[in-house]
């Protein structure tokens, strides 16, 4: 399986998020790319089987590259297995879609 990581952060936690949960992957033999939001292309979602993506919540708002990422490219990921997670107050917030990573098989 390959799996793309991808998170937008302001202030580094999403950022270390990303990092932790691409290690659980790769210790599952998942071949992982990590990535920021703002420099992942549609060929990098194409590619990947699994899409992660992560951003800090500003304001109630996700940081506009990983909102970006989902708007830009809705119809390639409606066809994979996708999670999105929000980080609410250093704290990861419920996953929206899919299933936890570390559950992965
Ligand atoms: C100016 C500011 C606004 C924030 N607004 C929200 C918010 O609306 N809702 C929320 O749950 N967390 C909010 N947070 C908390 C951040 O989502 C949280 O600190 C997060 O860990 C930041 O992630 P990052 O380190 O990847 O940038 C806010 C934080 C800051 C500094």
């Amino acid at each position: 399986m390959r799996a793309l990581v991808a998170y937008g952060t302001r202030y580094g936690s999403t950022k270390g998020i990303a990092e932790r949960m691409g290690k659980v992957l790769k210790e599952k033999k998942v071949e992982v790319m990590i990535e920021e939001a703002e420099r992942v292309s549609a060929a990098d979602i194409a590619s990947r089987d699994l899409i992660v993506i992560g951003s800090a919540i500003i304001m109630g708002n996700w940081l506009r590259p990983a909102e970006k990422l989902i708007a830009s490219n809705e119809t390639a990921l409606a066809g994979k297995r996708t999670a999105r997670l929000r980080l609410l107050h250093g704290r990861l917030g419920p996953v929206a879609r899919g299933r936890r990573p570390d559950k992965l098989s």
